[in-house]
């Protein structure tokens, strides 16, 4: 990729390069939107293929943390972070130190929280260097995977006209922090439970405790179910996906899953429900804001709940005004982002 096509100064508020050779360190954060508050976003430490993919990476991570935390009406931002792991890290503590002094260096205006390659004990690390950070104490994928429960069920509900999941086939692509919590909720409420995981050993291990069936990664795509949960990797749905699928239903936790907007259409037209990602997968941020808040556990949990309502109105309104549920989803955001702007701008 040239840098030519970086597009800088493309709309986001600020974008950080961070460089420090003796701790091996290549950051990028990019800070897309401040109107709701400080930037909340995760950490991903990942290895790229070009320092370029990995700005063009963060920038669509950050631009999608802005729709998804005015969706779940938390009072932050939207930014992400990219760290580029180069392979041999000489000192993991060394080096969040040291991005942690770039972060505060913003002062304040993005919180790093935990996403892929990142740990609570990483954003502890991060905490140290004078950051303020999220996810240093707690990790937040449970209720992730609560969430990204709740919206499941709504648009199985969309579908099926029941949110009954007794014998329902689902997906579950990468059994990692959300995926495994998410597919032992689902064989609870009596799913049929698939796993596929790039790691045979994790995805056969949960397979075999939820009496589901593992599957190789590289058959997602066409093995027949009614939802494939994408809870893995970005991109996973491109045109040539679309043709492939052989489910209803589109609902996971995976950030930036459709490789292009033009995808939700393409969805559309297989008539397959999809689920905006940044809808379904606002539990990581709404307990973030509850934790501040000193939210009790009911609380939270009727917080991430109401998911599956905001699912079920988001496909039902989709339906009615004849757009995708990405296109919805983004007309809600943009509601909330310019109802506070006019807020601001009239104080
Ligand atoms: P994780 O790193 O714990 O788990 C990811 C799993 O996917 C691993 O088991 C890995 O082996 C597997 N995997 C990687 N590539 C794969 C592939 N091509 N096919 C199948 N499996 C593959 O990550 P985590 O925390 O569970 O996050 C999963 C997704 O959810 C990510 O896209 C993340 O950005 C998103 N997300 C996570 C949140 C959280 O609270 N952890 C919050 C919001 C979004």
């Amino acid at each position: 990729m040239r840098v030519e096509q970086l597009q800088l100064w493309a709309g986001e508020r600020q974008l950080v390069l961070c460089r420090d050779d003796a701790a091996g360190l290549r950051a990028a954060i990019v800070v897309d939107d401040t109107t709701l508050g400080p930037g909340l976003g995760g950490v991903r430490l990942k290895a790229y293929p070009s320092e370029a993919a990995a700005v063009v990476e963060c920038r669509r991570l950050a631009a999608a943390m802005t729709l998804k935390n005015a969706i779940a009406e938390v009072p932050f931002g939207g930014a992400k972070s990219v760290l580029l792991d180069s392979g041999a890290i000489p000192d993991r503590a060394a080096l969040m130190r040291r991005f942690g002094a770039f972060v505060a260096g913003l002062g304040g205006v993005y919180v790093p929280g935990v996403d892929m390659g990142t740990t609570v004990d990483d954003l502890a690390l991060i905490a140290e260097a004078g950051a303020a950070v999220s996810c240093a104490d707690e990790d937040p994928s449970p209720w992730t995977a609560l969430g990204v429960f709740a919206a499941l069920r709504a648009a199985v509900a969309h579908v099926t006209g029941s949110d009954e999941l007794d014998g329902v086939r689902v997906l579950v692509q990468g059994a990692g922090h959300v995926g495994a919590a998410l597919a032992r909720r689902l064989a609870e409420h009596g799913a049929c439970v698939l796993v596929a995981d790039v790691d045979a050993a994790r995805a056969a291990a949960l397979a075999d405790e939820l009496g589901g069936a593992a599957i190789a990664p590289e058959a997602v795509l066409d093995t027949a179910c009614d939802v494939l949960a994408p809870c893995a990797v970005a991109r996973v749905v491109d045109a040539a996906a679309v043709e492939r699928l052989r489910c209803r239903v589109v609902a996971g936790a995976a950030n930036d899953m459709l490789a292009e907007p033009r995808c939700a259409e393409l969805l559309a037209a297989r008539g397959i429900a999809y689920v905006p990602e940044f809808v379904a997968n606002a539990g990581g941020v709404i307990q973030i804001h509850a934790l501040r808040e000193g939210w009790d556990e009911p609380r939270l949990r009727a917080r991430l709940l109401a998911i599956g309502e905001r699912v079920r109105e988001l496909l039902a309104d989709a339906e009615r005004e004849h757009v995708t549920p990405l296109a919805a989803a983004h007309a809600l955001a943009e509601r909330r982002l310019a109802a506070a702007r006019a807020e601001v701008a009239a104080a």
